[in-house]
C-alpha cells in the first residue's frame, strides 16, 4: 500500500501523471488535451479542452447501475417532512427545473441566484444549472435583503429560485418578501423569480409577469428530457460569494472539469465514501461545504446524500444520530460549533442509537478545539478527522487522507497538506520557511490544485491581488490563516491573519458588518472585532462613535440605540452578523496614519495585552475601551 507521504509527494512531483489518473474517477465525453496549461500563472487551467459536465457526473451516469437507489434524502426537523428521491426521480426533477429555465430564456453562461431553504427543489434548482452550463450562486437564506441586492448586482442574474419561506427552529423566515426587498434595492435585477410555495408564508406577494410558481412549471415540464450541455472543462460552473477584507464580497468561480476531479478524488480518497453508500452533511447549501458534500461530491460517487433542514437539538440532542442509525450512514461532515452544542446535553444521546454504519465523522469550517475533539471521539468510538479548507480551494487542504493510509490522529489538528498542494508555512516578512513550531502564514505554491477557484468573478485583477499578493516578489496563494506544525509534520491553524471572523463556523468580514453599523443614522464610526466565544468559536463585538452624543445620556438611552444598531445589522447583513453588543465610546484608537488598532481593540476584550501601542494616536482611546468592557 502507498503511504500517504508518497502519495502526496507524487501529486507536486509529478501533477500530470497524478491529475490524469484521478481525472479517470470521473466521465469525459471528450478527454482533455492537455492535463494543465500554466501559461499565465497564477491561473491555473487544468483538464485543458476536456468536455464534461457535473449534473452528468452526479445522476446521469449512475443511472445504469443504480436508478432505483436512493440519490437524495430530505429530512426536515422542522416541518416534519420526510421525502426521498432515486437517481431516477433526480434525474427526472432536475430535468423539468432545467426545461423551465430553458422556458425563462436561461441559457449557458447565465447566471441564476438560488436563494432558498434546505429543501429538495434547491439541489433540483443547482443541478439543472450544472445541466444546462447556466452559472449558479447560491446566498445562504442568512443573509439579509441588502446583502442580497449586493450580489444581485454583482452576478447580473437572469432568474432568481426561492421559495415563499424556510424554517428555523420553528420560526418561520419568509424568504420571497426578502428577495423582493433586494429587487426593490438591486440596479440589475432578474427578469424573473422562480417560488416554490410551501405553504410557510401565508400572506406572500407576488409581482405578474415576474414572479413564476415552481409547481405550476413543473406540471407543464413534467415529461422533459433536457440533453446536457458539454462544458469546456474551465468554463465557470458557480459563482459562491464569501467575505473577505474589503466590504465587498467576492465572487469565487469554480470551473467544471478540475472540480468534478477533485471532489471524486476527494470521495475516495479522504472521505472513503462507496457507491451506495450514505453521507450526512449538516451544512447548508448556502455555504461551500453544502455545495461539495451535499450535492456534488456524494452524488458524483454515486452515494445517497441527506438533506437535513432543522437544528441538532430538536426534537432532541439524539435526532443527527438517530438520523445516521435510520440511514446507516458511514460518512457524516458536520461542524465544531454544532458538537460543542451537543457537548452541552446528555451524552446518553451518542450511545442511544446503533452507530456501526459509520466509518468515519469529519469536522471543518472552524478551528476544533482539542477537549471537543477529544469528547466526540471518545463519545462516538471512531475516528474524528479535522479538516482545513476554504470556499476558495472549495475541498479540502489539511486532511487525514484515511483512503490512502491511517495515519494517526492528533487531537486538535487537521493533519497534513491534502494531495495536489504544495503547502508551505511562510513568514510573513520576507517569505522564507518557517521551522517547526514557528507560527507563519499557511501558503500555497500555485498552481492551485484542480477544483479550487478559478478567478474572482468579473475581476481576474481582484484575485491575483488579494490572493497573491501577500508576499512581495513571491507569487503565493495566501489562506489568510495562521499555521503552525509541529516534529511530526502535524499542522494546527492557528486563526485568521486578516478581518475576517468565523461565527459557528460562518466566515464574516468584521468590515462588512462595520459597514452595516455605520447604516444606522445616528453612527459616526465604528470598530467590530471578533471576539471569543466557548460555543460559537468566535462572536463579533461592536464599539461605536455616536454623532449625537446627547441621544447616550443615559443607560436606558444607550441601550435603546444599541437595539437599533443591531436591528440595522439584521437587517442589512442578517442575524448570523448580529454583534454579541454594542459599546459606545466617544473616539476610537488610532495610529497617527488613521488605522483602526483593531487588534489591540480584540486583545483588550479577549482580556489580552494589547501589544505595541508606540504608533497610537490618543491612548485615552484605548482607556475609553477598557472602561466601556468594565462597564
Ligand atoms: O479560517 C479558516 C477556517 O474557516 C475559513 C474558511 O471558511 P469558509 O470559506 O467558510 O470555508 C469553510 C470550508 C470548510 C478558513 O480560512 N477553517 C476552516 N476549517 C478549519 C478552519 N480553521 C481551523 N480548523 C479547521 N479545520
Amino acid at each position: 500500500m502507498t503511504s500517504y507521504r508518497e502519495f502526496h509527494r507524487r501529486s507536486i512531483e509529478d501533477r500530470e501523471g497524478f491529475w490524469s489518473e484521478q481525472a479517470k474517477l470521473v466521465h469525459w465525453e471528450k478527454p482533455p488535451s492537455r492535463i494543465l496549461d500554466y501559461g499565465r500563472p497564477p491561473f491555473a487551467r487544468w483538464f485543458v479542452g476536456g468536455e464534461t459536465n457535473l449534473c452528468y457526473n452526479a445522476i446521469d451516469r449512475h443511472l445504469g447501475a443504480r436508478a432505483d437507489q436512493r440519490a437524495l434524502v430530505y429530512i426536515s426537523t422542522e416541518t416534519g417532512e420526510e421525502r426521498s428521491f432515486s437517481y431516477r426521480e433526480l434525474h427526472a426533477e432536475v430535468q423539468r427545473a432545467a426545461a423551465t429555465m430553458q422556458s425563462l430564456g436561461v441559457g449557458r453562461g447565465d447566471r441564476v441566484i438560488v436563494y432558498m431553504p434546505m429543501i429538495p427543489e434547491a439541489a433540483f434548482a443547482i443541478l439543472a444549472c450544472a445541466r444546462i452550463g447556466a452559472i449558479h450562486s447560491v446566498v445562504f437564506g442568512g443573509f439579509a435583503a441588502a446583502s442580497l441586492a449586493a450580489r444581485i448586482d454583482d452576478a447580473r442574474p437572469k432568474l432568481m429560485v426561492t421559495a415563499d419561506g424556510g424554517s428555523r427552529m420553528g420560526k418561520v423566515v419568509t424568504y420571497k418578501a426578502l428577495v423582493d426587498e433586494s429587487i426593490r434595492l438591486a440596479k440589475h435585477p432578474p427578469r424573473h423569480v422562480v417560488i416554490f410555495r410551501r405553504g410557510l408564508d401565508k400572506s406572500m406577494q407576488t409581482v405578474a409577469g415576474r414572479d413564476l410558481d415552481y409547481a405550476e412549471l413543473r406540471e407543464r415540464h413534467r415529461d422533459a428530457k433536457v440533453p446536457i450541455a458539454w462544458l469546456e472543462s474551465n468554463e465557470p460552473s458557480y459563482i459562491l460569494y464569501t467575505s473577505g477584507t474589503t466590504g465587498n464580497p467576492k465572487g469565487v468561480q469554480r470551473d467544471v472539469g478540475g472540480y468534478a476531479v477533485a471532489l471524486a478524488a476527494s470521495m475516495r480518497h479522504i472521505y472513503c465514501g462507496n457507491p451506495g453508500e450514505t453521507m450526512f452533511t449538516t451544512s447548508d447549501i448556502g455555504w461551500v461545504v453544502g455545495h461539495s458534500y451535499i450535492i456534488y461530491g456524494p452524488l458524483i460517487a454515486g452515494m445517497t446524500t441527506i438533506m437535513y433542514e432543522g437544528v441538532p437539538i430538536r426534537p432532541d440532542a439524539g435526532i443527527w444520530w438517530k438520523i445516521v442509525q435510520d440511514h446507516k450512514v458511514s460518512v457524516m461532515f458536520s461542524a465544531p460549533t454544532a458538537i460543542r452544542v451537543l457537548k452541552k446535553h446528555d451524552p446518553a444521546y451518542l450511545s442511544k442509537y446503533e452507530l456501526s454504519s459509520l466509518r468515519h465523522l469529519f469536522l471543518a469550517g472552524e478551528p476544533l478545539d482539542e477537549p471537543t475533539h477529544s469528547w466526540i471521539a471518545g463519545a462516538l468510538k471512531k475516528p474524528v478527522i479535522d479538516h482545513y479548507w476554504q470556499t476558495e480551494s472549495g475541498w479540502p487542504i489539511l486532511s487525514s487522507v484515511p483512503g490512502v493510509e491511517n495515519t494517526p490522529i492528533k487531537f486538535g489538528s487537521p493533519s497534513f497538506p491534502v494531495f495536489g498542494y504544495d503547502l508551505k508555512l511562510l513568514r510573513e516578512a520576507d517569505a522564507t520557511e518557517a521551522g517547526p513550531g514557528e507560527k507563519a502564514v499557511v501558503a500555497i505554491v500555485p498552481p492551485l490544485p484542480p477544483g479550487c477557484m478559478s478567478t474572482v468573478w468579473g475581476d481576474d485583477e481582484r484575485f491575483v491581488k488579494t490572493y497573491f499578493g501577500t508576499f512581495r516578489g513571491k507569487q503565493v496563494y495566501s489562506t489568510f490563516d495562521w499555521g503552525i506544525r509541529d516534529q511530526d509534520g502535524y499542522y494546527f491553524i492557528l486563526g485568521r491573519t486578516d478581518d475576517v471572523i468565523n461565527v459557528a463556523g460562518h466566515r464574516l468580514g468584521t468590515r462588512e458588518i462595520e459597514e452595516a453599523v455605520n447604516m444606522h443614522s445616528n453612527i459616526a464610526e465604528c470598530a467590530v472585532v471578533g471576539v471569543a466565544d466557548s460555543l460559537k468559536g468566535q462572536m463579533p463585538l461592536a464599539f461605536a462613535v455616536a454623532k449625537d452624543a446627547s441621544k447616550l445620556d443615559s443607560p436606558e438611552a444607550r441601550k435603546t440605540l444599541e437595539r437599533e444598531v443591531l436591528e440595522t445589522v439584521d437587517k442589512q447583513l442578517g442575524a448570523i452578523a448580529r454583534p454579541r453588543a454594542v459599546h459606545f465610546v466617544s473616539l476610537l484608537p488610532k495610529t497617527r496614519s488613521g488605522k483602526t488598532l483593531r487588534r489591540s481593540i480584540q486583545a483588550l476584550a479577549e482580556g489580552r495585552d494589547p501589544g505595541d501601542l508606540t504608533t497610537i494616536e490618543d491612548p485615552g482611546a484605548l482607556e475609553q475601551i477598557r472602561n466601556a468592557l468594565k462597564g
